[in-house]
C-alpha cells in the first residue's frame, strides 16, 4: 500500500507539470524593453514617451503581436492602478528566430513621482490562440520637461513677440512718421530751392536773375538770405 502511494505521487509530480505544459504551451519568447530616447529611463511629462519592446521569438512557430498595453501603477504594489495608458494594436508578425523592435509610445500627465510601468504584449499563434507576456515590469520616474526646454519655449515666444511688435510698429511708423517724413521732404522741396541758390545752382540761376535785379545784390543777397532762412528753418 505504501508503495503504491508513493508511486501514485511520484506519477503525480511526474504527470503534473507534463499536463500543465500540455494544457498551456508556454510560447518560448524573450521580451526586453528600454527608453532609447530617455538615456534615464525616465518618463517625461506632457511629451511622447517611447518604450520599445525587443521581442525574440525563440519559439518553432511564427507569432504575431497584435496588442501593447500599459499601466502606471502604485511602485509599492503592483496591483493598483494609477493610471491607465492607451493600448496600442499591432500586426506584426514575427517569424521564428527572428527578433522585433516594437515601439509602445504614450504620454504622461502626472506629478512627478516614482510608479511601476507595466507593459503587457498580446500576440496570437497561427492557430489565432491569443497569448500574453510582460514587456516591461519596472518602476520609473516621473519628471516634468527639463527647465531648458521651458527656457526654449519662452525664448521662441518672446522671438514671436518680437516680430508681432515689429510689424505693428512698422505699420504705424508707416502710417505716421511715413506721412511726417512726406511733410518734411515736401517742405524741404520748398526751401530747396533758394539755398540752392545761394550754392551751387547760383551760376545757372545768375543768368534769369540778371535781368531784372542788379549784379551787386545778387552776389551778395544769397549769402545774406541762407542764413535768414536757416533761421526760419529752426
Ligand atoms: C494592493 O492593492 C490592491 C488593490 O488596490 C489591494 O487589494 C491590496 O490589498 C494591496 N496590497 C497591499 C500589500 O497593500
Ligand atoms: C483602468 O482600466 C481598468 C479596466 O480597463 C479599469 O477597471 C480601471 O478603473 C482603470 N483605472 C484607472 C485608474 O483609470
Ligand atoms: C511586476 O513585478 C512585480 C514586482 O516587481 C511583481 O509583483 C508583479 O507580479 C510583476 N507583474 C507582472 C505582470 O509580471
Amino acid at each position: 500500500m505504501v508503495k503504491f502511494a508513493l508511486v501514485a505521487a511520484l506519477l503525480a509530480l511526474l504527470v503534473s507539470p507534463l499536463a500543465v505544459s500540455a494544457s498551456l504551451p508556454a510560447p518560448n519568447v524573450e521580451l526586453t524593453a528600454g527608453f532609447p530616447d530617455s538615456p534615464f529611463g525616465n518618463v517625461v511629462n506632457g511629451q511622447r514617451n517611447k518604450l520599445v519592446v525587443s521581442f525574440s521569438n525563440k519559439d518553432t512557430v511564427s507569432y504575431t503581436v497584435s496588442i501593447l498595453s500599459g499601466v502606471l501603477v502604485n511602485p509599492n504594489n503592483f496591483t493598483q492602478i494609477v493610471r491607465n495608458l492607451t493600448a496600442l494594436r499591432y500586426d506584426t508578425p514575427i517569424g521564428t528566430g527572428e527578433t522585433v523592435d516594437i515601439p509602445f509610445s504614450f504620454h504622461s500627465e502626472i506629478a512627478p513621482q516614482d510608479l511601476g510601468l507595466v507593459v503587457l504584449v498580446d500576440f496570437l499563434d497561427t492557430n489565432g490562440n491569443s497569448h500574453r507576456a510582460v514587456g516591461f515590469n519596472s518602476t520609473v520616474t516621473i519628471v516634468d520637461p527639463p527647465t531648458s526646454i521651458f527656457d526654449l519655449q519662452l525664448l521662441f515666444l518672446y522671438v514671436v513677440l518680437a516680430g508681432v511688435l515689429g510689424g505693428i510698429g512698422y505699420l504705424i511708423q508707416q502710417a505716421f512718421f511715413g506721412g511726417a517724413a512726406k511733410g518734411k521732404k515736401k517742405a524741404k522741396k520748398v526751401v530747396e530751392p533758394s539755398i540752392g541758390a545761394a550754392g551751387a545752382v547760383d551760376e545757372k540761376t545768375t543768368a534769369y536773375d540778371e535781368s531784372w535785379i542788379p549784379d551787386g545784390h545778387i552776389k551778395k543777397s544769397p549769402v545774406r538770405q541762407s542764413p535768414r532762412l536757416r533761421n526760419k528753418k529752426q
